[in-house]
């Protein structure tokens, strides 16, 4: 098994992974609130949204390619921006689902607005690829990570992740996380003896992925 974690640009980065290497794709990137950190204002919010949509459309294509014959591929996503990226990856990779994930509770955000009780995860699939284990809905309920125990403001639970990877891998198999945070994906496949490849911009991040990895 190997776990390469690399610090960087991931459009950069990809560029020295081996076209076709790639199992499957599970990740969750960033939607502008790095850039809303230490602003308040909403506009300030959509111009970050606006610039990561704009590094999807450059990403998505490399992904694809990276992606082997048959391989799955699970991209974290909003209800508000979910047409721009199904729009976005129909013309390299058949959409296939929304996928959802039933965070049992509301969390923060408009108080004058319901509260954000789920995330979807756009499911497509690259050839022929099939699910293992059957084939279940497409709602899965987990827990979020607990405040306290976060390493990430927006870290993805390990239950949730190990279920998507253990429906669309083999042990030995590859996963490749292009915006991996603190490493959730990276350390569920260390787990289940799958190979994994993850790539962060944040040096802060980058280190807290590499602590994380090495305390599996
Ligand atoms: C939504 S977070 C992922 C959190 C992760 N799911 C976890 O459980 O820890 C997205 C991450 O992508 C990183 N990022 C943003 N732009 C990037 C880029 N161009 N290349 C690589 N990483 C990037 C951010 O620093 C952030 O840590």
């Amino acid at each position: 098994m190997t776990i390469k974690l690399l610090q960087g640009d991931c459009l950069d980065v990809m560029q020295d992974i081996e076209l076709g290497s790639i199992d499957m794709v599970l990740t969750d990137p960033p939607y502008g609130m790095a850039y809303k950190s230490g602003w308040s204002g909403a506009s300030v919010a959509m111009d970050g949204t606006r610039m990561c949509l704009r590094m999807y459309k450059k990403a998505l294509p490399v992904l694809v390619d990276l992606m082997a014959e048959n391989a799955h591929f699970y991209f974290f996503t909003r209800w508000d921006v979910w047409p721009d990226i199904a729009d976005m990856l129909s013309p390299y990779i058949p959409v296939k689902n929304a996928l959802i994930w039933d965070k049992g509770h509301p969390g923060m955000g408009d108080l004058k607005s319901y509260g954000y009780s789920y995330e979807m995860i756009a499911f497509a699939s690259k050839g022929k690829r099939a699910l293992i284990g059957g084939r279940p809905g497409n709602i899965f309920k987990h827990n979020p990570v607990p405040n306290a125990k976060r390493l990430h403001p927006t870290e993805k639970p390990s239950a949730l992740l190990e279920e998507f990877i253990l429906r669309s891998t083999n042990e030995g198999d590859t996963v490749l996380d292009p915006f991996m945070g603190s490493a959730s994906v990276g350390e569920v496949c260390k787990k289940l003896n799958r190979n994994f490849i993850g790539i962060e911009l944040d040096k802060k991040y980058f280190q807290i992925a590499q602590d994380r990895i090495s305390a599996v």
